[in-house]
């Protein structure tokens, strides 16, 4: 008979192999590069897309009246100051980060000479975190990428595929034993559909709706080039994961009884979810999408081989941001931005009506329509207006605070009832430059004094601190 003690150590082992095995339930916060880093031309950084668009187009003029750039952004790329936020997040208490890799510090031209010093920082910053014991969540792409790409057409150029599949190489040889979960893209609607719409929006020469529609072909493209890395990563056998992250906006109709609405509706989540949830999942784009797509935009043509690449690469896991529903109008068309301006809320957040339950239903939809795959929240936050000011050295944000709360709690709900959800990472861990709304949209939890790099953790910070601790084993 085995001895007692025998019996005890092999116990002991068998655990530690588990506890070494079980992957923790990730509590994190996210950022994206441009937002975040500035030195804009430190360590033989070239000029990004966002770089032009804020220095050269001055982009914010047209949105907010003044022209803001990311030049210092909120100063991560500064190991000094980085390591003080590390120092926050210990505080803070998570075990992740996102963070997304900056491609024109990397391959500065696009496709030629990689940057070393850029790699060096990087690795440097990885082995920051991981001493802190925190894990690096890294997105390859981000929406910005090098400039003299996006003079070369960006996602209009058939070629771009090429170069971001040998940008995400270099990526994932090089950083690929230390990094244990890869984001190909996020948020591929938010990028073509949204934001370039919002952009072109003086420029372009067609309708409404095949202006809309013409920019599929793009998205097309980064899904197949998405399902290329994936490939790559696999076929390279590394001990990790690979995902892409989607925005997800479920949209409800405004009046649930209005048959307009319903039909509106019902069409704009074809447009905004399941137009990326469709081909990744089952290797196809949604019936109601082809058919818009045939009428408004024939020359679009997706071949068969294509959709079965696409559908035969899935991502090991799906990064899923969500800060509110679409809530729509039967009178607006679907293939335009209305819905943004539809929200019933008395006081408005910055990021759309406040309804946490709809992440419940999307992360319920994902068990039961897309075979429940591994889903990590990448993002989820918000801001208002009135309560993102610093009064006596405090920043008390109650509403942030409450939706964080609340949007935990039915992700937590969702969990329990069997989807497959390791994670949550809040937007953002500080407050940062918000794309064409400049430093005017606060959404971290902690204030930053954008003259002094000052940073002050808000109300909301120390509730998530508390929410982390009560929740720590799961
Ligand atoms: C998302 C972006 C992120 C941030 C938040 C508020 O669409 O991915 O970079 O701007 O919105």
């Amino acid at each position: 008979m085995m001895n007692k003690k025998l019996f005890l150590l092999l116990c002991l082992a068998v655990n530690f192999v588990y506890a070494q095995k079980k992957k923790p339930f990730f509590w994190g916060v996210a950022t994206a590069a441009y937002q975040v880093d500035g030195n804009y031309q430190v360590d033989g950084k070239g000029e990004s897309k966002w770089d032009l668009l804020t220095n050269k187009v001055g982009i914010t003029q047209f949105t907010i009246g003044e022209k803001q750039t990311g030049n210092v952004a909120i100063n991560m790329y500064d190991r000094t100051q980085y390591l003080k936020d590390i120092e926050l997040m210990k505080e803070l208490g998570i075990n992740a980060y996102r963070m997304s890799l900056d491609w024109s510090r990397i391959i500065p031209d696009g496709v030629g000479t990689v940057n070393e010093k850029a790699l060096a920082h990087y690795d440097q910053l990885f082995d920051d975190l991981l001493a802190a014991g925190i894990e690096p969540l890294v997105t390859i792409y981000h929406f910005d990428y090098p400039a003299v790409l996006l003079q070369k057409g960006g996602w209009g150029n058939p070629e771009m595929e090429n170069w971001y599949y040998n940008y995400a190489s270099v990526v994932i040889n090089h950083f690929g034993k230390k990094i244990k979960h890869f984001i190909t893209f996020n948020e591929p609607y938010i990028e073509f559909f949204l934001v370039e719409n919002m952009l072109n929006a003086q420029n372009n020469k067609l309708p409404e709706k095949e202006y809309y529609m013409s920019q599929m072909q793009k998205a097309h493209r980064q899904l197949i080039a998405n399902a290329r890395v994936i490939k790559l990563y696999h076929d390279l056998k590394l001990k990790g994961q690979i995902g892409i992250v989607l925005n997800v906006n479920p949209a409800a109709p405004w009046d649930e009884k209005k048959v307009t609405d319903q039909k509106t509706a019902e069409f704009q989540d074809v447009l905004i979810n399941g137009l990326f949830l469709e081909p990744l999942y089952k290797g196809k784009y949604p019936k109601m999408a082809l058919d818009s797509l045939a009428k408004y935009n024939p020359t679009f043509k997706p071949s068969t081989e294509e959709m079965a690449f696409i559908g035969a690469n899935k991502p090991d896991f799906l990064g899923i941001n969500f800060y509110a529903p679409a809530i729509v109008k039967g009178e607006d068309s679907a293939m335009s931005l209305k819905w943004l301006d539809n929200n019933p809320d008395e006081v408005k957040s910055n990021v759309g009506p406040v309804r946490p339950e709809y992440l419940y239903k999307m992360l319920m939809r994902l068990k039961n329509d897309y075979g429940n795959p591994q889903v990590i929240i990448t993002e989820n936050g918000t801001g208002f207006v009135s309560e993102d000011v610093k009064v006596n050295g405090k920043v008390n944000d109650p509403l942030r605070t409450d939706y964080i709360k609340r949007h935990v709690e039915w992700a937590l709900k969702a969990k329990k009832e069997g989807v497959n959800l390791f994670g949550y990472t809040v937007w953002s861990g500080w407050d940062n430059f918000e794309w064409v709304s400049g430093y005017t949209k606060r959404l971290g939890l902690i204030y930053v004094d954008f003259a002094t790099q000052e940073r002050t953790p808000k109300q909301s910070f120390y509730e998530y601190q508390k929410i982390i601790k009560e929740n720590k084993g799961l």
